[in-house]
């Protein structure tokens, strides 16, 4: 058990740290009198965060044997996306946040106007870096991966769960609603993080439905994990602010399960998430770990 969590530990720090190079590369050099936008897009995008978006597509793809480079373009577009709802998530017009992975929010750092326009550019960024061809040599599988990036993140995925976050405080919270929420602000790019990595490795539709089982189970679970540390986790480890979204009126697994209720429904979720992954055998060893971690995570 404890080797196993050292093992995940350290391929999380290793990818991280790699992907770390890669978003440095495909970030746009500050030049012009534009100057200050490259300058915000790196301050949001660089140094910091769990990385775990990038890590869920690139594991997916080695668990189906792909090690190519195109897995870590595809992942750093991915990342571009993440950085952005981010940002915007934390404007004064949205959680109003002035603490975002240790650092200032880019809105605190720069202006509200840089940050609106930075999140723009870090989106637009992701489909270029999807375009090119060093991310699959097959342009069918580029168009995929940009066509189903465009989906989950509109107004059918992230956008659409913004939307009902933004709203669901006015009215009655009951699960179905809640579950939808979820799925989509956060479930939404969590589950293109898994299938991408499956589509690059060449996943069969076999492949394709277990890891789409696994990541929809996973992505409620890592949303789950994010309302509980909301209620009991420690700011200063999290690199954000806690104890918000009862105050904002935000209806979440805890606000109708309480927080017992919120973690049994994690666990089960972690359990469904691990089930689908069994025909991999210890192939899925990594992924599997990765749903303790998002169980357990303090941050
Ligand atoms: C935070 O995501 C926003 C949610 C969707 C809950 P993460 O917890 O993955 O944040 P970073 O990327 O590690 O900062
Ligand atoms: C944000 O959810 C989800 C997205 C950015 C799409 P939250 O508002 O709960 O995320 P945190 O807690 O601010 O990271
Ligand atoms: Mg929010
Ligand atoms: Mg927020
Ligand atoms: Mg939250």
């Amino acid at each position: 058990m404890a080797h196993a969590h050292n093992k995940f530990q350290t391929r999380l720090a290793s990818i991280a740290a790699d992907m770390e190079t890669v978003l440095a590369q495909v970030l746009p050099e500050p030049a012009g009198p534009q100057a200050r936008i490259m300058e915000a897009m790196a301050y949001a995008l660089l140094g910091g965060g769990k990385r775990l978006r990038p890590f869920l597509l690139i594991e997916a793809a080695h668990m189906l044997g792909a090690k190519n480079q195109g897995i870590w373009q595809a992942a750093a577009a991915l990342e571009c996306v993440h950085v952005y709802s981010l940002i915007h998530d934390d404007l004064p017009c949205m959680d109003d946040d002035d603490l975002r992975r240790g650092k200032l929010t880019l809105h605190k750092a720069y202006d509200e106007a840089l940050a609106v326009l930075a999140g723009d550019a870090l989106l637009t960024l992701a489909f270029e870096i999807l375009a090119q061809d060093n991310v699959h040599p097959d342009a069918g599988i580029r168009l995929q991966l940009i066509s189903d990036l465009a989906e989950s993140s509109g107004t059918h995925g992230m956008i659409g769960g913004q939307v009902i976050d933004i709203y669901a405080g006015d009215g009655a919270q009951d699960e179905a609603l809640i579950t939808q929420l979820q799925a989509l602000k956060t479930g939404a790019l969590i589950h293109y993080s898994v299938l991408a990595g499956g589509r690059l490795a060449g996943a069969t539709d076999f492949d394709l439905q277990n890891l789409s089982a696994y990541a929809n189970a996973l992505g409620l679970a890592f949303q789950i994990r994010d309302d509980i540390l909301d209620v009991e986790g420690d700011s200063s480890v999290m690199g954000k602010r806690t104890n918000k979204d009862a105050g904002l009126g935000k209806a979440t697994f805890v606000s109708i399960h309480g927080l017992e209720g919120a973690k049994q429904m994690a666990q089960d979720l972690g359990e469904r998430a691990k089930s689908a992954l069994k025909p991999y055998g210890e192939n899925a060893d990594i992924l599997c770990s990765t749903v303790d971690f998002v169980l357990n995570r303090q941050k």
